[in-house]
């Protein structure tokens, strides 16, 4: 068969047909244990290398890998951040760096959150990504909120700050794309307040009682998903395309109706599915 694409899908295609046939159902199985090795060449430079973390499954298409996500945190009043812990400077081979870490304990092993994991389709360029960056930490919605595809935004403001009172549908939320109840969708931004549309780095953020009922059986996504809140960064692991949820009704063609969809090459991430993987974030500029 020919491969007009150059991109490695035909395979992931035919497993594509074999997984609709099987009627791959939205699973709140995890396999937080399985590794899978996407590269092991490290850059050069302070920051960056290969590294473990933590993603939301890449069931289907062209892209190599999980989709980042960002563990949530809240503040005393609701509102929503993504973590980001307090920059240290590291030291090696004699080029010092900042890293932005935190270490979870999971099932008895360390797990190395770090905000490197972020570093790749050009966001180790973005200002926001750098550890110290000028920005605070707190999730805020798109100036403009998609509401033709999630109504429930209506009277967000634009720009304002996410908090968890917003997402009050979430136990049966629904539009016409897929079924509801599986959760209540917003797209934002995340350390990018007051920056030009090329440096702000996109998110997706999703309350569900799935993620709630996941977190009473999985440490990770107990201390990264409170109130069943869990978020992602919205760059397309293959070509870096921003993705959907629920907002193309092509996604269906696709099995992705109830999943992360990116229309560019049609790749499909399970939000409800959060894996293990390893990649090579890429250094920051500074530290090149
Ligand atoms: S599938 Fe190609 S950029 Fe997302």
């Amino acid at each position: 068969m020919a491969n007009d694409d150059n991109y490695p899908v035909e395979s992931d295609r035919r497993r594509f047909v074999k997984g609709v046939v099987g009627g791959a159902a939205l699973s709140g199985v995890l396999t937080t244990g399985a590794v899978s090795v996407t590269s092991l060449t490290t850059p050069s430079g302070g920051g960056g290398g290969t590294m473990n973390y933590r993603g939301a499954n890449r069931d289907l298409g062209p892209a190599p890998r999980s989709i980042p996500q960002i563990p949530i945190e809240l503040d005393d009043d609701g509102n929503i951040m993504g973590l980001w812990p307090e920059p240290e400077t590291r030291e090696e081979g004699g080029v010092e760096f900042l890293v932005s870490e935190r270490e979870f304990e999971v099932d008895g092993e360390t797990v190395t959150y770090s905000t490197e994991w972020f570093q790749y389709c050009g966001l180790q360029t973005f200002q926001g990504i750098e550890p110290d960056a000028d920005q605070d930490a707190y999730f805020r919605y798109d100036d403009a909120p998609p509401t033709n595809d999630y109504p429930w935004m209506e009277n967000i403001i634009g720009g304002s700050q996410m908090n968890v009172d917003d997402f009050d549908q979430y136990e049966d939320w629904g539009n016409d794309i897929g079924d509801a109840g599986i959760g209540q969708p917003a797209t934002g931004t995340w350390r990018s307040e007051d920056l030009p549309p090329e440096q702000t780095i996109p998110i997706f953020v999703m309350r569900s009682a799935l993620i709630e009922e996941l977190a009473e059986e999985d440490e990770w996504i107990a201390q990264t998903c409170p109130e069943g809140l869990i978020a992602f960064v919205g760059k397309c692991t293959h070509f870096c395309c921003v993705p959907n949820y629920k907002q193309l009704g092509e996604s269906a063609n696709f099995g992705a109706e109830n999943k992360i969809y990116c229309q560019c090459h049609q790749s499909v991430y399970d939000p409800l599915n959060i894996v293990e993987e390893q990649f090579v974030s890429l250094p920051r500029p500074e530290d090149g």
